[in-house]
């Protein structure tokens, strides 16, 4: 089983990750993960604080000599401007301390202020959009990394891009992967469609402009997945439930497609389906579409996995949109805290992350082992099967 809990605060010491289930024996590239995060921190349309921050993940345990061991690994990455916020967020810092200008009571609309605040019984927001703030991503970026790193092993894939901006869409649809990397990282936006990343600055400009904010959609595909991850047998095995869940569990994401998604319903179920055709020699059943985005009855079906997930506008606007004071119930604007124009490139490193988890944690279940001598060992004798349906 593999799994992971997240801890910290937004402006609070550092964030914390451990990591369990990951097999001994697995090289674990610090440069990799530190590079993934700065993925996540770069993108055209982010706030000041992306300069300031640089992350870079401790490993603390779970490793010797480079390699995994099987037991949890613990990645820690700090906050550099810990010392400005110390005396506000220290965990040791007592109620009087704090100064009764420096809490938060006008919650923003389109964040968890005002419902956390009920729910938790607080008086000031801070103790909510402290841990419901995406700075918590990052977290999950260094255990994404890590499953990229296990996914690798086994030749898997995982590639990520910004598709649409505040309605402007790409067009990478007759692009090969290679060339969608490529493409990509060059990219401000993580967009592989150059004409379409223009229009999509001129797009966030125009949103600084007015302090307002854009969203988008991204897709992430992955690519020499084995056929028969996920089940089809319990609700909470099937793979497509399980990636929506991971995606749509991202901040500000509201939707999540597989395959063709929300336009499947569209259409009539013979331009929907995928044909299935046999290859002798190749002892190989194939598809000559993808419309399921390679999944079928929550199993993946060898094809390529496609799912896109779409992300609202960030809330916090520099013309911020009227609130209730949560004290004096007061007619307010809501808070205004540094932020982000458009975060849609940052998320998508998030969906790429919360993908490489879920499907590394399929290729666990499915071929399991303690050491990945051994997942590899249960990979060949499947494979081998496969080779010779
Ligand atoms: C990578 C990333 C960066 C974000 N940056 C900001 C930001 O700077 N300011 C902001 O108000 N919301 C930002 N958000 C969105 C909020 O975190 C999100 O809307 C909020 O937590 C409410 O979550 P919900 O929409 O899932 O309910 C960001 C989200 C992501 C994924």
């Amino acid at each position: 089983m593999l799994r992971y809990l997240t801890a910290g605060e937004s402006h609070g010491k550092c964030l914390a990750t451990i990591l369990e289930g990951i097999p001994a024996g697995l090289k674990l590239s610090k440069e990799f993960i530190d590079g993934e995060l700065r993925r996540r921190q770069s993108g055209y349309g982010r706030g000041k604080r992306m300069e300031i921050e640089e992350d870079e993940a401790e490993i603390l345990s779970g490793v010797r000599g480079g390699e995994t061991l099987g037991s949890p690994i613990t990645l820690l990455i700090r906050n550099r401007d810990w010392e400005n916020w110390q005396s506000l967020m220290d965990p040791l810092v007592q109620p009087e301390d704090l100064k009764e200008e420096d809490k938060l009571t006008k919650p923003r609309p389109g964040h968890a202020d005002l419902a956390g605040a009920i729910k938790y019984s607080q008086k000031d927001l801070r103790n909510i959009l402290e841990r419901s703030s995406a700075r918590e991503t990052a977290a999950r970026v260094a255990v994404g990394a890590v499953a990229n790193l296990l996914l690798q092993e086994f030749e898997i894939e995982v590639v990520s891009q910004v598709v649409e901006i505040g309605g402007v869409k790409a067009h990478t649809a007759d692009l090969t992967m290679e060339k969608i990397l490529k493409a990509r990282d060059k990219s401000k936006l993580g967009c592989a469609d150059k004409a379409a990343e223009k229009l999509m600055i001129e797009k966030i400009e125009k949103a600084t402009k007015a302090g307002d904010s854009l969203g988008g959609i991204f897709e992430v595909v992955v690519a020499n997945v084995p056929i028969g991850l996920g089940s089809h047998v319990h609700w909470d095995r099937k793979l497509d439930g399980r990636l929506a869940q991971a995606l749509m569990s991202i901040q500000a994401i509201k939707g999540v497609e597989i395959g063709l998604g929300f336009e499947s319903s569209r259409r009539p179920g013979s331009n929907v389906h995928d044909e299935i055709y046999y290859e002798s020699k190749k002892h190989q059943f194939y598809r000559k579409t993808n419309r399921a985005g390679g999944i079928e009855g929550g199993t993946t079906n060898g094809e390529l996995v496609v799912v896109r997930a779409a992300m609202k506008p960030i809330p916090t606007l520099k013309i911020p949109l009227q609130s209730v004071d949560i004290v004096s119930k007061d007619v307010v604007k809501a808070a205004v805290e540094r932020s982000d124009v458009c975060a849609v490139p940052a998320a998508t490193v998030v969906g790429e992350a919360a993908v490489a988890f879920e499907m590394a944690k399929a290729m666990k279940e499915k071929f399991g082992g303690d050491s990945l001598t051994e997942m590899k060992r249960n990979y060949a004798s499947y494979m081998e099967y496969v080779s010779k349906l």
